[in-house]
């Protein structure tokens, strides 16, 4: 190694350098000639009372202009009078049964919110990015849902005469949309549009945890708020007053499983229903992701051990260079 064959000495001796040289340094403040010139004519002009006056009244002027175009200056924080429930209560966190890293959808619970969005929901809200197929395989078979898609009639054609017709449902047909547009939603619902649900567990902060909150969080409003006519108190929704009323309560519907219809036990399960419904791709997503880590990671500790098993050798030996002595002796 190079750094054995330096004696300690040298180091003691490089040190000792540095250090003595700073001494050397002059002291004194170095003047240049070319600086020394303009200097006095420019610090007097600095010093002088007409310049202090000036510059003060063109900051204050600039201030004052500005705050005539803009209202306020960008660096001054304003303060507003506004209430916690303005930006709506924060929803608690729920321990989802999906909501860890291994976890797979509550089917069973996906199910019986299906029947809790047909049952209750489906009256005021689509879901339009659900097709009856989608439902196969997750929550039911297919010869359920194919039943359920029979039950509906679609408009389909046109046909040979060129007219519309109706016809039973299939299973690759999307789920009917209780209101044919959205004119005809608004002027069922006081003004008020019911969200698509398709996708609102993820259009939503808060997610799953804040539709259960809501759906569950109906109370009477606080002493001094006031609600409209027609709206509701919902400290979970932002502002507090909401077009839709309390949808869910005990035993609203009867579940073929048996499960006792609880107002909290239907809001989890359309809850877990509507997350399937914003990532349908959920359970395979997760399978996936753990597959990948484990492909990875072995492969990133087999190529780990490979490196250094090649590089090992290269690393390790050493080159020694034999000058090649001179037989004659010059
Ligand atoms: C009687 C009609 C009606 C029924 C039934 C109904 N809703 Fe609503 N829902 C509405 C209306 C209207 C709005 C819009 C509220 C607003 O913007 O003030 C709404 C809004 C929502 C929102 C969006 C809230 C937000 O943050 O913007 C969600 C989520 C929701 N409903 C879920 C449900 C669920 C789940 C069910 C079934 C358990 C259901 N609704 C049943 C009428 C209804």
């Amino acid at each position: 190694m190079l750094s054995s064959r330096l004696s300690t000495g040298a180091f003691r001796k490089a040190g000792s350098m540095a250090a003595s040289r700073s001494t050397f340094l002059p002291s004194t403040k170095v003047r240049f000639a070319s600086s020394s010139s303009s200097s006095n004519a420019f610090e007097s002009f600095m010093n002088s009372r007409a310049t202090l006056a000036s510059v003060s009244l063109f900051t204050a002027g600039t201030i004052a202009w500005y705050t005539h175009l803009y209202g306020t200056l960008p660096f001054l924080g304003e303060v507003h009078a506004s209430h916690l429930s303005d930006e709506g209560l924060h929803p608690p966190k729920y321990p989802w049964p999906h909501s860890g890293y291994f976890d797979s959808f509550d089917h069973a619970s996906i199910r019986r919110g299906y029947q809790v969005y047909r049952e209750v929901c489906a009256a005021c809200h689509s879901l339009d990015r659900i097709a009856w197929r989608n439902l196969v395989g997750v929550s039911h078979t297919v010869d359920e849902a194919r039943a359920m898609a029979e039950e509906v009639e679609y408009q389909d054609g046109p046909n040979d005469e060129g007219e519309m017709f109706m016809r039973p449902g299939k299973l690759a047909d999307y789920m009917p949309a209780p209101y044919p547009n959205e004119e005809a939603a608004r002027a069922g619902n006081a003004g008020a549009l019911p969200p698509d649900l398709s996708l609102i567990v993820k259009a939503r902060h808060g997610g799953a945890d804040y539709i259960f909150s809501l759906l569950t969080g109906y109370i009477d409003p606080p002493a001094g708020v006031e609600i409209r006519e027609g709206m509701n108190y919902n400290p979970f929704f932002p502002g507090g007053a909401i077009s839709m009323a309390r949808v869910l309560f005990d035993g609203l519907v009867e579940y073929d499983d048996g499960t006792p219809a609880t107002t909290s036990q239907m809001a989890k399960d359309v809850v877990t229903f509507l997350n399937w419904a914003a990532e349908p791709e959920h359970d395979e997503r997760k399978k996936t992701g753990i597959k990948a880590v484990i492909l990875f990671s072995t492969l990133f500790a087999l190529s780990l051990y490979t490196k250094r098993f090649k590089w090992g050798p290269i690393k390790n030996r050493k080159i020694l260079y034999n000058p090649p002595t001179d037989k004659t002796g010059h």
